[in-house]
């Protein structure tokens, strides 16, 4: 069985680890956190062995970057790329209670959780997380780093951006796009394309305010390399 390092012991991290237990699919040998207060700490049963600068140390390890939001994430995957751990190092994690059609595609790195279903042609980049009972339909493209909280639900032919967030039980109308790094309010029902970085919610949805720019997803031109089945 391979092994697998967590990056990231917060709450997705911890889901992650409930979820592969019940698969058998990895042997889980610790956590790698940047939170020096977890460092030699157990968290539900796995220890926290380290940062992620201690990565190196694990050659025959795979990894998945399990911090909630995207930027994290990216942040994680580039302190790995620095180190010389690229892209054939990450695991990718689709929950068996996923239901995935042969029309659709999976980035390496990415997460699905329990309760999700693809239903045709859908395109999820590298890196994604999709929590629990997201609805994605025909067509629909999901960019590397984005996150899609429990319950999203995208109409047919809706993209959402690079490091996009949709918060939980948020619905997207069909065909309207997310911009990169943008962060979509709970419950909100999107009819209209939201533009990169800014904030949406309500019903309909409308901006709330800009991100600040601390919090602004760093990647802004989508990376196309994973395979689109269109
Ligand atoms: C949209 C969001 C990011 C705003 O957070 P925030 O910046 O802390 O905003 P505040 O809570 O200070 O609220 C600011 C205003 O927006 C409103 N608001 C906040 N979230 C809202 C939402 N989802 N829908 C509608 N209005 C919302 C508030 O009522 C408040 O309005 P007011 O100024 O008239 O009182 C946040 O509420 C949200 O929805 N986050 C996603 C949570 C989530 O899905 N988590 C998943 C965890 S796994």
């Amino acid at each position: 069985m391979p092994t697998l390092l967590l990056l990231g012991a917060g709450g997705l991290g911890r889901e992650v680890l409930a979820a592969i237990r019940m698969t058998g699919e990895y042997r889980i040998t610790g956590f790698l956190d940047d939170d020096p207060a977890l460092h030699e700490t157990v968290v539900d049963g796995v220890p926290v062995l380290g940062g992620l600068g201690g990565a190196a140390g694990y050659p025959r390890s795979r990894f998945l970057a399990c911090a909630g939001s995207g930027t994290a994430r990216a942040g994680m995957v580039q302190t790995l790329a620095g180190m010389g751990i690229g892209e054939d190092r990450f695991a990718t994690f689709i929950d068996p209670a996923v239901r995935l059609t042969g029309s659709c595609a999976v980035g390496t790195g990415s997460i699905l959780l329990a309760g999700t279903v693809l239903t045709a042609a859908v395109a999820v980049g590298r890196h994604v997380a999709v929590m629990p009972n997201c609805t994605l339909t025909h067509d629909d493209v999901v960019e590397d780093y984005a996150t899609l909280a429990s319950g999203v639900c995208l109409g047919g032919g809706a993209r959402v951006g690079s490091g996009a967030y949709l918060g939980m039980g948020a619905t997207v109308r069909q065909g309207v796009r997310i911009g990169a790094g943008a962060l979509v309010g709970m419950g909100a029902a999107v009819l209209r394309d939201v533009p990169g970085g800014q904030t949406w919610a309500g019903v309909p949805a409308r901006e709330l305010r800009p991100l600040a720019p601390s919090l602004q997803f760093p990647i802004s031109e989508p990376d196309t390399s994973w395979k689109d089945p269109r």
